[in-house]
């Protein structure tokens, strides 16, 4: 008998191969026509994968990058005799090493707030175990991939309850439409915007999922529809310019994004084309969810003005994907990879905490507030 085929569902997005000194990774830019993994080593490596979309979407890059600085800082050599009076000695040449890479890793992508979310909870970690004496090196190291591997763990939880939030909205046969990939190739597992339909599906809702294809690197049809339809949902895709039509005509009951950044007042960066669909979901009273771990939230930011956008090179437009360029040679071209979705178009955030609604600054306090509590009642439990 033959054997089945994997599914890109088999496939972890990132793992850690500690032994190996190498964090593996799906490279999306292959996808869907062939499901290639590569193997990240060096800084460089990791830095022009995250760079290049090779792993991406904002939880992704932010295990990517913990992980990442984990085994980087790990390789730094320390005497032989790794004693308790050397410690401080040692921890110096370890620490110089971490903050060199992480800076270089945190300049790979400046729109999505988990990567230096990521990167400043491991620098957390290890300050922690500066001024200690009764620590080795090699526990320093152990304690980092510990973090590193908590955030990994962590983000399938979180996906998680965002899905049960999210699930709690719906109901059978709904029309649910979604915009790039805020699924599993984004995170680690169920996705944020794709989790109420992973978790719906398991339990027999039988959506339809519209997945807009997403110019100009097409996340939607080449990660998203992917990934859904291999889990066995009826998928259609459609260019980003079709989507009004859809939600015209009442084929869409509800729309479910991910994010990149959320400011405090709630306007929020996800993959360019986001405002546009929110603004005809408001015309067509489709409720417009944005599906947000309280990583991706930037509590330090008053508005969207705020948020960093990255700006990609022009041929991702006019040549990428055509067998000749598609725009005359005298044109520039503007690619901004996100865009800001005001916070009047959004109907609520959906973090693992429960749903913010207007007014977004206080909802989104208060969500933090219970996060807070949650953590501090798990180091009393402790
Ligand atoms: O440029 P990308 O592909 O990294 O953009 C990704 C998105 O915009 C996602 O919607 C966002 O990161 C959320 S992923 C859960």
């Amino acid at each position: 008998m033959s054997e089945k085929e994997p599914s890109i569902l088999d496939y972890d997005t990132v793992t850690l191969l500690d032994e190996e000194n190498a964090l593996l990774i799906i490279d999306q830019t292959k996808l869907p026509g062939k499901i290639v993994l590569k193997k990240l080593k060096t800084a460089e490596e990791m830095w022009n994968s995250i760079y290049l979309l090779e792993v991406r979407g904002a939880p992704a890059i932010g295990v990517t990058a913990a992980l990442g600085i984990y085994l980087l800082t790990k390789q730094v050599k320390v005497p032989q005799t790794d004693t308790e009076e050397n410690y401080r000695v040692n921890f110096a040449a370890l620490e110089t090493e971490f903050e060199k890479q992480k800076e270089y890793l945190d300049s790979s992508r400046p729109t999505a707030v988990n990567l230096s979310w990521a990167l400043k909870r491991m620098d957390k970690a290890l300050l922690s175990m500066k001024v200690r004496n009764d620590l080795l090196i090699t526990d320093v190291k152990d304690r980092l991939r510990q973090e590193a591997e908590s955030i990994r763990s962590e983000d399938i939880e979180v996906c998680r309850k965002i899905g049960e939030y999210g699930l709690g909205l719906l109901k059978k046969g709904d029309g649910l439409l979604t915009h790039c990939n805020a699924g599993k190739l984004a995170t680690i597992e169920y996705g944020t915007a794709t989790a109420p339909m992973y978790l719906g599906h398991e339990r027999g809702y039988g959506f339809h999922i519209f997945c807009d294809e997403t110019r100009p690197l097409l996340q939607g049809s080449r990660l998203t529809a992917f990934e859904l339809a291999s889990a066995g949902m009826d998928v259609t895709v459609e260019c980003d310019n079709m989507s009004a039509s859809l939600m015209r005509t009442g084929r869409v009951q509800a729309v479910f994004v991910g994010c990149d950044r959320v400011a405090s007042n709630g306007d929020t960066a996800n993959k360019i084309g986001t405002s546009l669909l929110a603004l005809a979901a408001k015309r067509y009273n489709v409720p417009f969810y944005v599906c947000a771990p309280t990583s991706t939230i930037d509590m330090s930011l008053k508005s969207g003005a705020e948020i960093p956008i990255e700006q990609r090179k022009p041929e991702e437009v006019t040549e990428m994907w055509y067998k000749e360029r598609m725009a005359p040679e005298n044109v520039k071209a503007y690619n901004p990879a996100f865009d800001v979705t005001d916070n009047d178009l959004i109907t609520g955030i959906i973090t693992e905490y429960g749903i913010a609604k207007e007014p977004f600054s206080e909802s989104l306090r208060r969500i933090f507030d219970l996060k807070k509590k949650h953590q501090d009642s798990n180091v009393n439990n402790k």
